[in-house]
């Protein structure tokens, strides 16, 4: 039986499986196809370990979100923010700032569209649709200048996003072009695909890589040290470095989570 969904914006194919929508399935979520949960039981029976690796990725998300905050970051912008779930980043860092402003960025229509509606009435949160490989068309986007002041830092958040970047694309150059436009005291904050520990673990990822070809975004995972070398030259990593995600400055109360190595992790400064 076919689905059909008053919610679903036009040209949106919902017969091939979609990075934010398996990912919305996968922490729970409401916004996703048939096609969607399909892909993720098989990612999950290929790689039993998938579920904490989202988890993880998530729980660190909100993490560096109030760290941010701690340290004084009030501006965010969110590239590659999906379909909202559970500690958006906006719910986050208004918690701590109720002025904290967040922009949120996603190619995926449905991830927009249902942010926009989550955010109505919230003056300091906004979403618009663009692609993290044209990085000028964010920095430039008319909404974009309205809600950020680039000359006060602000943190951008490209967080389990660029494994969705080629080689071919220049996923560096394309940070550099962000951290150009940023001030000094500004951030980057990073979560990355990277290699499972041992030669097993990385045989059954490379099932999930596969079927990810399947998908308008293929994935490519990247070990620490080229995780470590998108970072722009200006930018210096915080501690504790680039990291297996619940190694980043933990809560005690998630402590006993079991370290997920695919799912790297890292957040830098500029000088
Ligand atoms: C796995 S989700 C991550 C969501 C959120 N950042 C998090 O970590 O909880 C990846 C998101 O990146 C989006 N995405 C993929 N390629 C993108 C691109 N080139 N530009 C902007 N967003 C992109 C997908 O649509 C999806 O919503």
């Amino acid at each position: 039986m076919s689905e059909t969904y008053g919610w679903v914006p036009e040209g949106v194919d919902i017969t091939v499986p979609d990075a934010s929508r398996v990912y919305d399935y996968a922490l729970g979520g409401v916004h996703n196809f048939a096609v969607d949960r399909e892909f993720w039981h098989r990612a999950e029976e290929a790689f039993p370990g998938a579920g904490l690796v989202a988890r993880a990725n998530r729980a660190f998300l909100g993490r560096a979100v109030r760290w941010l905050a701690d340290a004084g970051v009030r501006q965010f912008l969110d590239i590659g923010s999906g379909i909202p779930t559970l500690g958006n980043v906006h719910e986050v860092a208004q918690e701590a700032n109720p002025d904290a402003r967040v922009m949120y960025v996603d190619i995926d229509p449905i991830a927009v569209q249902q942010s926009r509606s989550l955010l109505e009435g919230n003056p300091y949160a906004r979403v618009i649709e663009g692609d993290l490989r044209d990085p000028e068309g964010i920095l430039y986007h008319p909404d974009v200048l309205r809600l950020l002041d680039f000359s006060e830092p602000v943190a951008v958040l490209t967080v389990a996003v660029l494994h969705f970047v080629p080689d071919a694309a220049d996923p560096a150059g394309i940070l550099k072009r962000l951290g150009d436009a940023m001030v000094s005291g500004s951030f980057l904050v990073m979560s990355h695909a990277g290699p499972d520990a041992t030669p097993e673990g990385r045989a059954l990822q490379e099932q999930v890589r596969k079927l990810y070809e399947r998908t308008p975004t293929p994935v490519i995972i990247r070990d620490p040290e080229a995780v470590e070398a998108l970072f722009p030259a200006d930018f210096e990593l915080v501690a504790p470095g680039v990291v297996s995600a619940t190694y980043w400055h933990p809560d005690p109360d998630e402590a006993d989570e079991s370290p997920q190595p695919t799912a790297l992790v890292a957040v830098a400064r500029k000088r």
